[in-house]
């Protein structure tokens, strides 16, 4: 099945407590932009307090479970949420709700926000049982761990890290997402709706994809757990030999940033 973001949402927002979470940016937005008087109730200027905005939607510490809408920021490359937040400000990546929060933040407040996610180590759950025949997995495990040469479709392991697990600082692990948050950001990238920093080697990455490879690629990944070591690995595995390597814009502009790569 290929789900468009915003029925994939809908359809999440309407099982939820839909009040709360819409309403969650207005309460916020406040504590994300002032310090509030000092004679209101005890309240703790921290960042996890200011960024109750945000974990209103993501889940206690950013660590969304598995099985909704809602990506996970707990324990992300610093690098890749903050080019995220970038995205979503600037009109590459759309979720209105959202993007009000971020709108008068300046990048260096978004760079605070993208490092505490970064650095919160909470557990992941095991992910769900996967539904799809063993066929589409295995489609979907060999796209992700080899590519397709054939069609010089290079493998997502080459990017993402051998255990998937992303590379610092700006490519993210793939597992511990759910399968629909999956499709539709694979979906997304097909039809332009959501674009990364150019040149955007995840567009042309998903030119080469078809919808079933897509529903394979994510349901595989999916079902997979994610390895007790889940920090993003430090440098991305060996090219094949004669394989070209693919340039990502999204890598120059997590360049500055705390643990990038010389
Ligand atoms: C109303 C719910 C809601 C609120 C509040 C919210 N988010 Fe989000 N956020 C989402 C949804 C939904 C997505 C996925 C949107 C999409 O691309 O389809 C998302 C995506 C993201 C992503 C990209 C994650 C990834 O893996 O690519 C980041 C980073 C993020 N949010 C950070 C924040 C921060 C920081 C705040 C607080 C300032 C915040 N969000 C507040 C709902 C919310
Ligand atoms: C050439 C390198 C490269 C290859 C190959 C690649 N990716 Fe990516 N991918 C990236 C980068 C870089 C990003 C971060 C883009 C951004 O900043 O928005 C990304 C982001 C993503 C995201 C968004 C994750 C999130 O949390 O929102 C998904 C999903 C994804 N890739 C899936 C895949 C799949 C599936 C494959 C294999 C079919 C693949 N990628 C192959 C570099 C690559």
């Amino acid at each position: 099945m290929f789900l468009n973001p915003q029925s994939a949402l809908s359809a999440s927002l309407a099982s939820r407590t839909v009040a709360l979470r819409a309403l969650a940016p207005v309460f916020a937005a406040a504590m994300l932009c002032t310090t509030p008087p000092a004679q209101a109730a005890p309240f703790e200027d921290t960042i996890a307090q200011r960024t109750m905005a945000c974990t209103a939607c993501h889940g206690p510490q950013g660590r969304a479970a598995p099985d909704g809408y809602y990506p996970r920021l707990a324990g992300k490359p610093a690098g890749y949420l903050y080019n995220q937040l970038l995205n979503f400000r600037d009109g590459r990546r759309h979720y209105n709700l959202m993007t009000q929060l971020i709108d008068p933040l300046s990048d260096a407040y978004l760079l605070e926000i993208a490092t505490y996610f970064s650095g919160l180590e909470v557990p992941y759950p095991a992910p769900p049982l996967a539904t799809m025949p063993a066929e589409v997995l295995k489609q979907g495990e060999q796209l992700v761990m080899q590519g397709d040469a054939a069609r010089q479709l290079p493998a997502c392991m080459q990017c993402h890290g051998r255990a998937m697990t992303g590379v610092a600082p700006e490519v993210p692990g793939l597992l511990g997402l759910p399968r629909d948050y999956l499709n539709s950001q694979l979906g997304a990238w097909k039809t332009g709706q959501r674009k990364a920093h150019a040149p955007d080697c995840m567009k042309a990455v998903v030119d080469k994809l078809s919808m079933e490879d897509i529903n394979a690629a994510a349901s595989w990944l999916a079902a997979q757990p994610v390895p007790a070591d889940s920090k993003p690995a430090l440098s991305p595995p060996a090219l094949p030999s004669g394989a070209q390597a693919v340039v990502c814009g999204s890598a120059a502009v997590a360049k500055a940033l705390p643990g990038a790569r010389p």
